[in-house]
């Protein structure tokens, strides 16, 4: 997949941000999952089918976002973080963007914490590299197999 270490920058900024909020309570769970799911819900379509999305999403058991924070939370330098910078989901919101992928957050102060990028059916994801590189062909990226969970499982933060 096309820049794959700003996407892994992505998710290691949503980690970090969920660690840190299980951290502020002292424990708690984290949960990564990537799964496909149909680009038009309504449709019959098997969700590995050929306009399926692709979804990550990272979820945490924290604190949650106050709802007067929830339209902030993307804004540079808006931290609640005695040491926070504020720029960790500006970034994270650029690259999705860059991707053609959209961001969404569900959380409610006392409910946890769920963001979830989804990217567009591979058939009309725009591919970055098309433009800075005329003339070469991109690989597009597949379907999960089974459009499965591929990736999952609780995990403690201590
Ligand atoms: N998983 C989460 N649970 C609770 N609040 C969150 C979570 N993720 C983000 N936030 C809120 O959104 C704010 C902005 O997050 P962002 O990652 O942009 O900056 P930061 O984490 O404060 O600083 P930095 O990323 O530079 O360490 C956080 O300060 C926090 O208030
Ligand atoms: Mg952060």
């Amino acid at each position: 997949m096309a820049d794959e270490s700003q996407l892994r920058q992505a998710l290691l900024n949503l980690v970090r941000n969920a660690r840190e909020a299980l951290e502020g309570q002292g424990g708690g769970r984290l949960r990564v999952v990537v799964d496909g799911a149909p680009a038009n819900p309504g449709s019959a379509e098997p969700s590995n089918g050929g306009d399926a999305t692709v979804r990550l999403s990272v979820e945490d058991s924290g604190p949650g976002i106050p709802r007067e924070h929830i339209g902030k939370i993307f804004d540079p330098f808006f931290s609640t973080k005695a040491k926070g910078t504020g720029l960790g989901l500006a970034l994270v919101q650029q690259i999705v963007l860059e991707h053609g992928a959209r961001i969404d957050v569900d959380s409610d102060a006392g409910s946890g914490t769920r963001f979830v990028i989804t990217f567009p059916s591979p058939a009309t994801a725009p591919d970055p590299r098309r433009s800075a590189m005329p003339g070469v062909d991109a690989v597009a990226p597949r379907p999960l197999p089974n459009g499965g969970v591929v990736s999952g499982g609780a995990r403690s933060v201590p």
